[in-house]
């Protein structure tokens, strides 16, 4: 079901907190872990917390509240989370108000949950994901009450409309269009912490689309665990024409894509509106081996993944293609990791995130019995990278003498000299002289170098 947070008691008791915290200047510290659905969820926690009276604060020490927004990816994920929430039990000793709030997937597994719940005396509450609404709900019940909340719903199949949000950059944006996963792949919590796929409305992603382009974004991303099985009144690829024919100077990203809905219109779309959807694609492999993809439960074969790599870039010749790598998954021998290997060589990715199998609670491949050992996943991942490094550097060495259009992104954490972050339309990072001025504008620059994962343009050819 769709509704509008406005309709339930959300506004209330929003209301009720901005009223509580009106004579004092309260301040909300937010720490966001994992993927740009967290980092979209985040800026309508930040919006639900605006609204309730918290300005944000980059420094824990003074804030009044403190939410973090879990991952449970991987096991690595949720131990830094853990470990930056041990951090915050000293501020609790100093400030017995303070309020500590653990939201996303982490906070919807039972397990943590109950361990927050016993262990983590300081944490106010936990929220599920799909939740989010009712955060204004349990601010306000440990303000007026002093109660704890450990929030995991029992139906996940709604979709909530009209959170106040406040975005983080004003140049791009993400716009979530479904939420949930169906696919089970056997190694993923995802399913279990998310619920089932349900799609926002066209209408209401389209307004949404519109207003950005008003307020001068230039780059949307679409997002959603499995963004290209969208199923609102229209398909994915029908979803992306009617945004791209939404008039203005911006382009269209999307993640994350399933390769079973990688349809041929879709691609059709892609090839006709480029580069205002952006020739880029992000398509995870997770294994080049039939047998492990299969264990998997991924749905496709190889056959069936290189016939859509070759057809994405026959239709669309300056694509750019990444993908995600699971090595070690239970029962992976070294001949299925040579046919992963094989993939990438025929595939030439322009960029892979590989990951080491981390067995999660509750899915079908943590209970699996060949479990790969540590030292194996680690030579594997190295192997992995090394020859990737290659195919990469390669890929980029094609650019370099080109006249490029690039998106100024951001400024380069580089202290020696002011450089800035900027992509092409098929999502490349280019280095190359600036500074804050440059940030959301659209430059052509001539690229002069080339790295593994970066590419450099010369400032005398920027103008
Ligand atoms: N272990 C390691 N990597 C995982 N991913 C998902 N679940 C696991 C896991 N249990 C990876 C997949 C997915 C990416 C977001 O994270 O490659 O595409
Ligand atoms: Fe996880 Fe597979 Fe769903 Fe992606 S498609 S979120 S890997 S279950």
């Amino acid at each position: 079901m769709i509704y509008n947070a406005k309709d339930c008691d959300f506004s209330e008791y929003t209301d009720r907190v901005r009223a509580l915290n009106s004579s004092e200047n309260k301040k909300v510290y937010i720490f966001t872990f994992g993927c740009q659905q967290n980092e979209a969820d985040s800026e309508k926690i930040l919006g639900m917390a605006n609204a309730m009276g918290y300005d944000k604060t980059d420094d824990p020490d003074e804030a009044d509240m403190i939410i973090l927004n879990t991952c449970a990816i991987r096991q690595h994920a949720e131990e830094k989370a853990l470990s930056m929430l041990g951090r915050f039990k000293s501020l609790k000793r100093k400030n017995n108000s303070l309020i500590v709030g653990v939201c996303g997937c982490m906070a919807a597994e039972e397990h943590i949950k109950n361990m927050l719940k016993t262990d983590f005396h300081y944490v106010t509450f936990t929220l599920e994901p799909n939740m989010l609404h009712r955060i204004p709900e349990l601010v306000y019940k440990s303000l007026v009450e002093g109660k704890r909340s450990f929030v995991i719903g029992e139906d996940r199949g709604d979709v909530v409309e009209g959170m106040p949000m406040t975005r983080r950059f004003g140049h791009k944006a993400w716009v979530s269009i479904m939420y949930g996963c169906n696919n089970f792949c056997s190694y993923c919590i995802v399913p279990y912490v998310r619920g089932r796929e349900r799609s926002r409305s066209v209408n209401d992603i389209l307004n949404e689309c519109k207003a950005l382009v008003e307020d001068g974004v230039k780059e949307i991303t679409l997002l959603g665990q499995n963004v290209n099985s969208y199923r609102g009144e229209c398909d994915f690829a029908s979803l992306l024409e009617r945004i791209a024919a939404i008039e203005g100077d911006f382009i269209i990203r999307f993640m994350t894509s399933h390769p079973k809905d990688v349809s041929d219109g879709l691609i059709d779309v892609m090839s006709r509106y480029s580069p205002k959807i952006a020739p880029y694609f992000h398509l995870p492999l997770q294994s080049g081996s039939d047998r492990i993809l299969k264990a998997m439960n991924r749905t496709y074969n190889r056959e069936r993944f290189l016939s859509i790599v070759d057809k994405l870039r026959a239709k669309i010749p300056d694509i750019c293609l990444s993908t995600d790598v699971i090595v070690g998954f239970p029962s992976e021998t070294e001949e299925d990791f040579r046919d992963t290997l094989d993939i990438l060589d025929k595939a030439k990715f322009d960029m892979v995130y590989a990951f080491k199998y981390s067995p999660r609670e509750g899915t079908p491949a943590a209970k699996m019995s060949e479990q790969i050992s540590m030292d194996i996943k680690e030579e594997r991942i190295a192997r992995l990278l090394k020859m990737q490094d290659a195919i990469s550097y390669s890929n980029n060495e094609k650019y370099v003498g080109s006249v490029m259009t690039v998106l100024v992104d951001s400024l380069s954490k580089r202290k020696d000299k002011n450089t800035v972050n900027a992509r092409t339309y098929g999502n490349k990072l280019v280095h190359f002289e600036g500074d804050e001025s440059m940030i959301g504008k659209y430059m052509q620059v001539k690229i002069d170098r080339a790295g593994i994962y970066e590419l450099y343009a010369d400032k005398n050819n920027n103008d």
